[in-house]
């Protein structure tokens, strides 16, 4: 089933949150903080995910949406990288099993392409065998990115047409309103609300987001300045680690 889109109908409101989605982030400074490797940080997050999980089950959340490598994060160190992949493929050995006895349904979204075999295997397999749950859907987003999304939502319209050309982000790019401007760096909301609201979806992708509740007849040139504060302290990684970062600007 296709579920109507924001837009185009109001959801109905609800005292418990149908879908919840999360950037399980912080995984590598969780570790660096107590002095340990960044991988004991994502195997700490796996028993994160479990706890979450298990809390989504009692509150009788339907959908939970976890963010666990995205299409960017191949720009981490090999090791770690592979490290992750790793840790996905016990993960799924460990866990689907008993996610089917709960009657848990289990999805991965993303490029599943650049994955190796067996790792593609496994989520295959937990895909078909979870398929007819419905207690709750835990999507795993792996080698996930909402451009890539776009386009392959966009490229399978085109092939379901029959003219069966493929586009890339890098041709749509042109073609948007805003072409002629760079991504914006920074995106401010005022007036309490924390929310994108449908605003530059695409050219939001790695903005840093700063949400005030400073209304706005009130966000004078001090708020602004707040703003940028914020904004200058941030780490923009895209992707990749601090200590990659910390090595790139000791090199220029
Ligand atoms: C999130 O934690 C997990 C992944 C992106 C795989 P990080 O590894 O990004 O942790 P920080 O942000 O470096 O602390
Ligand atoms: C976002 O985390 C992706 C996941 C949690 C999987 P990152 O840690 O990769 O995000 P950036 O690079 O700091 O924005
Ligand atoms: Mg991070």
């Amino acid at each position: 089933m296709t579920y109507s889109s924001s837009t185009q109908a109001v959801p109905q409101p609800r005292a418990v949150p149908r879908h919840i989605a999360i950037i399980m982030d912080g995984n590598g400074r969780w570790a660096t903080k107590r002095m340990l490797p960044r991988v004991a940080g994502h195997v700490k997050g796996v028993d994160a995910v479990r706890g979450v999980v298990e809390a989504c089950m009692l509150r009788g959340v339907e959908y939970l949406t976890l963010f666990a490598f995205s299409s960017e994060n191949w720009r981490r160190p090999a090791d770690e990288v592979s490290l992750l992949m790793r840790l996905f493929v016990t993960a799924l050995e460990r866990e689907v099993a008993k996610m089917h006895a709960n009657s848990i349904r289990l999805k991965v979204v993303g490029d599943l392409s650049r994955f190796d075999a067996k790792l593609q295997e496994l989520i295959v397999n937990a895909e078909r065998k979870t398929a007819n749950n419905s207690k709750l859907t835990v999507t795993i987003c792996a080698n996930y990115g909402g451009r890539w999304d776009i386009m392959q939502a966009i490229n399978k319209m085109i092939a379901a047409d029959g003219k069966g050309h493929a586009y890339t982000e890098e041709q749509l790019n042109p073609h948007l309103a805003m072409a002629y401007a760079p991504e914006p760096d920074l995106f401010i909301r005022t007036g309490g609300e924390e929310r994108i609201s449908n605003f530059l979806l695409w050219q939001l992708a790695y903005t840093e987001l700063f949400f005030t509740e400073t209304y706005w007849p009130d966000f004078d040139v001090g708020a602004l300045d707040i703003a940028i504060d914020s904004f200058q302290q941030r780490e923009r990684r895209f992707g990749r680690t601090s200590e990659q970062l910390l090595t790139q600007k000791k090199a220029s």
